[in-house]
């Protein structure tokens, strides 16, 4: 059982803050364990609850977070205060494209957590920083049975939904990376760059 916490979780819910279901944390977490990976890039911070849940829960070196929204990054900075990890977790408040385009940073494993339809258009700049052998966690691949046709596509998610769809043939056809997409959660691609 993974250590969360639950004051973190209930605001998530009750101001409508996304944050992760248990089942996603919890395999991410071991994910994470289980890789030994050492340095994350999370995009997609919103109030810190993952990244702080990740950094209770392995044995990670640091987590860089990006997220976009400036009210969200301000309560994800005191939440990480709160829970004295300044010095384990950076946060960044900006698009996740500017820093994924310009960072000369490597990374053992990145969670995917930011605007999904983008996900296609981050995943070249994602593999150029990711180590040989690190992962790319890719959260809400179905986005709620959208994506896997369980219920009809609503008409403001239908570019979102057709990006979705692209990451997903992206990341099962090209040759650097092993991928497995797991029915967890919302639906998780594991990536893993393999070349
Ligand atoms: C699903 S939430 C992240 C949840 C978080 N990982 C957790 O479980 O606690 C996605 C976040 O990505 C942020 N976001 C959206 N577009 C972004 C962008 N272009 N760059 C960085 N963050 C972005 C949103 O503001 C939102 O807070």
């Amino acid at each position: 059982m993974i250590n969360i916490d639950g004051e973190l979780k209930k605001y998530g819910k009750s101001h409508k803050v996304p944050i992760s279901l248990d089942d996603t944390l919890d395999f991410l977490i071991k994910t994470i364990n289980n890789s030994n990976s050492k340095q994350i890039l999370e995009i997609g911070t919103a109030i810190g609850y993952s990244a702080i849940t990740i950094a209770e829960n392995t044995d990670c070196a640091n987590i860089d977070s990006l997220e976009i929204d400036s009210e969200r990054y301000n309560l994800a900075k005191e939440n990480v205060a709160k829970h004295n990890l300044t010095e384990k977790i950076t946060l960044y408040n900006l698009d996740a494209l500017e820093y994924i385009k310009n960072t000369d940073k490597i990374y053992d494993f990145i969670y995917l957590d930011g605007p999904k339809g983008q996900y296609i258009n981050y995943l070249p700049y994602l593999i150029k920083i990711l180590k040989i052998g690190g992962i790319i966690f890719a959260d809400n691949l179905y986005f709620h049975g959208m994506v896997t046709g369980k219920i009809p596509v609503s008409k403001g998610c239908r570019a979102m939904i057709k990006g979705l769809h692209k990451y997903i043939d992206e990341i099962n056809s090209n040759p650097s990376l092993d991928t497995k997409i797991y029915d967890i959660g919302d639906g998780i691609g594991v990536s893993k760059r393999i070349k």
